[in-house]
């Protein structure tokens, strides 16, 4: 039996050295996309046309997606795609005179991470045609009932296709590294809106329940985005506006009024807005992310209305994509730092340039502060900003190490090399790589070959090469500082030794960066009857800025004050946002009776979750 082991181990093993396909040898291989069946050496998608039907009694999409490709390989024989829960109905091509002819195809095996293979053989033609049904359970689609909406009268559906979701509603393939155009028409029920990552006419009729979509310029599968729900527009600039239920409309053009001033500001960094127009979608408050950076319109949470602009940085953020990402893209899930890490940089940039120096010094503390206490949960080989991915959901890569460390990178860059010569590197990076896919390894050559070498004795390589694929913080890096949070600092201090009344904390004055700080930096001594005092004070049970509540309540449940519980409860059912809610579940599962509260809590919760957020917090509850 022993030999019989051994010997199977030994057959697994000479295959696995001598087999010349990248998926299985050990060493990673830079560029390969572990996350996709696509044969992109063979064949490349060069535009999608699509033409869905929502069917919000059923959840499900009715589509058909007509393909454009070019072969690479003139000899190829098939095209893979990526599908995840799709039911395929039949595939086709043009004839010629009008007519169509069936094509051949098969599935493949079925993969709980990737989805499934749709094997294709290539027509003699270079169109093909896939008629499909999406299945309701579909991981990039989320289905709302009225009742999630704020409106509380109409359904609603968005797409959230990163990172690796469009597959569960086209089928394609689902890569960064193959770019395409598309064009799309959308039937929808009486009512209701669709809006897509194209130009969206605010003009169009929607007696005609038809709208009609064009993309002219090529983006990866990854931000194909649509969104079907009650929304109107309101103009915010000469190339901007917000989509949102009525109800948030004027909210949210107030809120967002300055994202003129913020496109402006990125061109003047690193060149020209390329996308012509720049909108926001408000979505319902169950969206599990802040911002989603689909082209021409990006997908927003209402969390960030504030009343006061005080979150506005999420804009910047995903404004800063339409540089970092969506014109210059990472070619695979391990070179993400590549989209974050430049754009939380460059969000900064902005940030600075909008709303002060003061603030971005401020959100760049209470960020790093966020990385040094992830830094103990990750591994070693999840700390380097180009991940080894292979065998994992690309979707677990998204921790502080490629926002955050990757920013840190590009501000060690900058204060190395000076901001004149940095930017000017970084905006030529921009031109040059513009409307590619490209690597980690793609970029230290060109940082060497336009920054380090035109500026001798700066920086090494070897420099560059810890920064990239170590683990950890290199010791060279800029820690970020202000003195505003010395000043809370000193004043937390001097109210903890009862030098300073709780109601004379000089709050009146502190910004939302000012008591996240606060709040995030309370000392051992802090307790349960402080907490009681500021809450008297402040009413910080009732705050409505989303940010503050969350602190607020993790330090509600490390304090054990349950005061807060029951608009903890209500926050968790309204919210989706999983930034907002993680943490709080996990705090929560640390103690059986607050466990039991959670639990029972999720319970009413999870049905309104996108399935992104539910997989997460099922997790903390198996454990
Ligand atoms: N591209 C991300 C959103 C995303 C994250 C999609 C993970 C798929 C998986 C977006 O640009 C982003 O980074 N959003 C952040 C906001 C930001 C200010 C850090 C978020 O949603 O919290
Ligand atoms: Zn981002």
């Amino acid at each position: 039996m022993k030999k019989f082991t051994s010997l199977i181990l030994l057959t697994v093993f000479l295959s696995y050295g001598c087999s010349n396909s990248p998926h299985k040898t050990n060493k990673i291989v830079t560029g390969v996309d572990y996350h996709s069946f696509a044969n992109t050496d063979d064949v490349v998608i060069t535009h999608i046309n699509l033409n869905l039907s929502i069917n919000f009694n059923k959840h499900t999409i009715h589509g058909r997606n007509a393909i454009q490709y070019k072969l690479k390989n003139p000899d190829a024989k098939e095209m893979i795609l990526d599908t995840r829960d799709l039911t395929i109905i039949n595939i086709s091509t043009p004839n010629g005179r009008g007519g169509i002819i069936p094509v051949k195809w098969h599935m493949g095996q079925k993969d709980k991470m990737l989805g499934q293979a749709l094997v294709i053989e290539l027509p003699p033609t270079d169109r093909i045609i896939i008629e499909y049904l999406t299945s309701p359970k579909s991981t990039g689609l989320q289905w709302l009932t009225p009742q999630q909406t704020s409106s509380k009268k109409y359904p609603f559906l968005y797409s959230q296709s990163e990172a690796i979701h469009a597959r569960s509603w086209i089928p394609l393939q689902d890569t960064p590294q193959v770019r395409q155009t598309y064009s799309a028409t959308i039937k929808v029920n009486k009512n209701l809106r669709a809006v897509m990552s194209a130009y969206n006419n605010p003009k169009a009729d929607e007696r005609f329940r038809t709208y009609y979509f064009d993309m002219p310029q090529a983006i990866p599968s990854y931000l194909i985005a649509l969104a079907v729900g009650k929304i109107k527009y309101k103009a915010i600039g000469p190339r901007s506006g917000v989509w949102a239920e009525e109800t948030l409309l004027d909210k949210a053009a107030y809120e967002f009024e300055d994202t003129e001033k913020m496109i402006q500001a990125g061109e003047a960094l690193y060149g020209k807005y390329d996308w012509e127009t720049y909108d926001l979608l408000i979505l319902p408050s169950s969206f599990p992310f802040g911002g989603m950076e689909n082209p021409r319109l990006s997908f927003i949470t209402p969390t960030v209305l504030a009343g006061d602009k005080s979150l506005v940085s999420l804009i910047a953020h995903e404004l800063a994509h339409s540089w970092s990402g969506n014109l210059v893209t990472n070619a695979t899930w391990r070179d993400l730092w590549l989209n974050e890490g430049f754009t939380t940089y460059f969000e900064s940039r902005i940030t600075e340039v909008v709303k002060g120096k003061g603030t971005k010094d401020m959100e760049a503390v209470l960020a790093y502060q966020d990385l040094v206490a992830e830094l103990p949960e990750l591994s070693k080989k999840d700390q380097q900003l180009a991940l080894d991915l292979r065998g994992q959901d690309p979707d677990d890569a998204f921790t502080e190490i490629p926002y955050t460390k990757g920013r840190m990178f590009l501000d060690w860059l900058e204060h190395s090399f000076g901001r004149t010569n940095f930017d000017e590197f970084v905006k030529s990076y921009f031109q040059h790589f513009a409307f590619q896919s490209i690597t980690t390894e793609n970029f230290i050559s060109y940082l060497n070959e336009n920054l380090l070498k035109k500026h001798p004795k700066t920086v090494t390589l070897k420099q560059v090469k810890q920064w990239i694929y170590s683990s950890g913080i290199p010791k060279t890096a800029v820690i970020p500082h202000t003195q505003i949070f010395t000043t809370i600092d000193n004043i937390t201090k001097q109210w903890i030794n009862k030098e300073i009344n709780t109601q004379d904390l000089p709050t009146k004055k502190w910004s939302t960066q000012e008591w996240l700080y606060f709040l995030n930096n309370m000392p051992q001594e802090f307790n349960y009857d402080k907490m009681v005092e500021l809450d008297k004070a402040y009413n910080l049970t009732n705050v409505k800025n989303t940010e503050i509540a969350h602190v607020w309540y993790l330090l509600s449940i490390r304090n054990n004050y349950q005061k807060s519980f029951e608009n903890m409860r209500h926050y968790l059912i309204e919210i989706g946002r999983r930034k907002l809610i993680v943490p709080l579940y996990s705090e929560l599962s640390n103690n059986e009776t607050n466990r039991k509260w959670a639990q029972q809590v999720y319970q009413v919760a999870r049905p309104g979750y996108h399935s992104l957020a539910q997989a997460t917090i099922d997790k903390i509850f198996e454990k």
